[in-house]
């Protein structure tokens, strides 16, 4: 009696051990296999059709590129030099040379040196590929490139005027680091990320005046307010919650260990929005003031260049937006541990 149970047992364990052994063998395949495939499309290209946008040395469209890559449009909150955060508040013009760091639960990305230095900057890329970051969201060298710029939607007219501003900007010799990405935020680059483009045709041209509709223009497709006003997944990037209900969780700039950010509803919610009750002075006069709390990432100093003009059409738009209940408590607190 005892025997054969005993045979039977070890008949069993010999069957679970090679079933085991299998079972490695199988996983291990499964996982170098995965490996393989996130490490083949680190590298992986796109296409993207290139505008046709060609650098002008007309002064006044020169003066409109000026305007917007220091004001509305912001390129110098995120490509200025790393520690010249305080003169950007202060609205000031400073070089792009681009190397910020941008620690991010995927990784760390680099804005790139915009400046014409032929080496490191953008001297030998095209006007076409320069529009073409812009616009599809992919870079010079045909990678996707992280959607940190909101400028899909921007008229042919203004992306030729941005580009024919940083073309006469002075040159400044910076080599800024590839992106390093972790390992989620490998397979995110393998599996996740695509190129974003424009949501439709873009504008040949938008007439800049008071209205809404320009107002719109500059909140959805140049100053980016729709980005960090929405809610949205932090690992995609993809718009999560009501247009401009707010509740966007951003690390502080300062101290992102520590504090954390989330923006205000800006809908013309009564109970809720942040601005409900504001007149056109109130939020001109909130614009201008510029940035009242240190650690948030919204480019005040750059806003606060706009023209009265502009802020009037974007107020008048945000009185537009369908009225969201959603109460967002604070705007900069703690971070829990
Ligand atoms: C919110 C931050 C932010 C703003 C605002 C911003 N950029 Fe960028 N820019 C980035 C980041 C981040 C990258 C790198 C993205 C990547 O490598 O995936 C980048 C990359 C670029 C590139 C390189 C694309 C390539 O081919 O590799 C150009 C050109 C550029 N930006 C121009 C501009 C201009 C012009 C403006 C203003 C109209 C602007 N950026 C505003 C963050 C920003
Ligand atoms: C990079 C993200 C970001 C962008 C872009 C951005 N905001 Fe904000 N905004 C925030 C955050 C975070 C706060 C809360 C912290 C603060 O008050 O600075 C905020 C606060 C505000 C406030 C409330 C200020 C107060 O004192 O209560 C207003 C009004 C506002 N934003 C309007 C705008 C408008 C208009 C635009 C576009 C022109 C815009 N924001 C673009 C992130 C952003």
């Amino acid at each position: 009696m005892f025997l054969p149970f005993f045979c039977q047992s070890q008949n069993q364990t010999n069957m679970l051990k090679k079933t085991l052994k299998w079972t490695g063998i199988i996983l291990l395949f499964l996982i170098i296999g995965l490996a393989a495939i996130v490490l083949l499309n680190q590298n992986k290209k796109y296409d993207a059709p290139y505008p046709a946008i060609k650098a002008s040395s007309d002064s006044a469209v020169i003066a409109r590129g000026k305007y917007l890559v220091y004001g509305p449009a912001h390129c110098a909150d995120c490509h200025a030099k790393p520690g010249t955060e305080e003169i950007v508040n202060s609205g000031a013009e400073v070089d792009l040379p681009g190397g910020r760091d941008f620690k991010l639960p995927i990784g760390h990305i680099y804005p790139k040196n915009i400046t014409p230095d032929k080496e490191t900057g953008i001297g030998t890329i095209s006007d076409e590929a320069i529009a073409r970051s812009l616009r599809f969201g992919v870079g010079h060298d045909g990678r996707a490139l992280f959607d940190f710029m909101p400028f899909h939607d921007m008229s042919d007219e203004d992306l030729t005027a941005v580009i024919s501003y940083i073309r006469t900007i002075k040159p400044v010799s910076n080599k800024v680091p590839d992106n390093k990405m972790n390992l989620l935020g490998m397979v995110i680059k393998a599996f996740v990320l695509k190129p974003v483009g424009p949501t439709a045709t873009p504008p040949k041209s938008v007439k800049a005046d008071s209205t809404v509709e320009y107002g719109r223009y500059l909140a959805m497709s140049v100053a980016n307010c729709n980005g960090c006003h929405t809610d949205r997944d932090l690992m995609t990037g993809a718009f999560i919650g009501e247009p401009f209900a707010g509740g966007f969780k951003m690390e502080s700039i300062i101290d992102p260990e520590h504090y954390e950010c989330q923006s205000p509803n800006l809908t013309p919610d009564k109970e809720t929005g942040r601005i409900y009750g504001w007149n056109e002075e109130t939020f001109r006069n909130r614009i201008r003031q510029g940035k009242l709390i240190k650690h948030s990432p919204m480019a005040w100093g750059p806003f606060s260049r706009m023209s009265d003009m502009e802020i009037k059409a974007i107020y008048k738009f945000l009185q537009t937006v369908k009225p969201v209940n959603k109460k967002i408590e604070k705007t900069f607190y703690e971070k829990k541990a």
